[in-house]
């Protein structure tokens, strides 16, 4: 089986800062990178074909959220640049998740793979009281969580972006092979930095995660590349 490689999170102000990133790593190496709407509103959907001429595949991440027609013709056109894997929020409801996906399948060239599409549930800054309070969902953010999770798995769609720790219940309330992709990763010796919860590539790995996003433990490093090689590894199970 193909190594699974982590997900980067190239949260990068510019295409210069990318450019100077990915000049750490060798020539040749086919990395996973996701790019957030940060860069994607200052550089326009050519960082996107820059980044997969370069060789990589792309997640953006853009959590997409409207009425069913604008997201579904959104979701044509992100098909088009040839992404791998992009996303959309839940809350926008099944009817919505359902033309989303029906944009990337029309949208796809014939001959190419259908990008994966997954959703966001809750964002982890939104607090239980927030999800009450704000939201009137009584049921609170856990629940709130599963049932995204559950409507996202009847819209069709591949899966969710969630916390490992949120891994493994999704899982036994969708199904084993439902995406979990998981950001708040870090080796036991990094920094925490601004996340709350957060878990190692090894322990994510064993808690169903299906994806790990990685974003300053590699892009802060000394040197990238070996910071990128030692979650890789980790992530892989060769340290086991
Ligand atoms: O630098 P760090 O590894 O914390 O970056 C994680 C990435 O995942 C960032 O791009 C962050 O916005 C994103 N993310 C997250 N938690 C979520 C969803 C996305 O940290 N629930």
């Amino acid at each position: 089986m193909r190594e699974k490689r982590p997900v980067i999170a190239l949260d990068l102000p510019s295409k210069k800062d990318m450019e100077l990133f990915l000049s750490h790593f060798p020539k040749e190496e086919s990395l996973y990178l996701k790019v957030g709407m940060e860069i994607f509103y200052q550089e326009g959907p050519s960082i996107v074909t820059w980044l997969i001429d370069n060789g990589h595949d792309v997640f953006l991440d853009l959590k997409l959220h409207d009425i069913p027609n604008t997201v579904y013709s959104a979701m044509k056109g992100i098909a088009k640049l040839g992404v791998a894997l992009t996303n959309v929020h839940a809350a926008g409801g099944k009817e919505m998740m359902e033309a989303a996906y029906r944009g990337l399948k029309e949208g796809t060239p014939t001959g190419q793979p259908v990008p994966k599409l997954i959703a966001v549930t809750q964002l982890t800054s939104t607090s239980d009281e927030q999800v009450k309070e704000e939201q009137l969902i009584s049921v609170g953010l856990n629940d709130s969580v599963r049932h995204y999770a559950t409507l996202t798995q009847e819209a069709g769609l591949d899966g969710v972006v969630c916390s490992a720790h949120e891994a493994r219940d999704i899982k036994e309330h969708t199904s084993e092979d439902f995406v979990c992709l998981t950001p708040g990763i870090r080796l036991a010796s990094n920094d925490v930095g601004d996340q709350k919860r957060v878990m190692t590539p090894s322990k994510a790995r064993e808690n169903g995660s299906t994806y790990i996003v990685v974003g300053r433990p590699i892009t802060q490093a000394e040197n990238p590349y070996a910071a990128y090689v030692e979650i890789k590894n980790e992530w892989n199970g060769e340290n086991d």
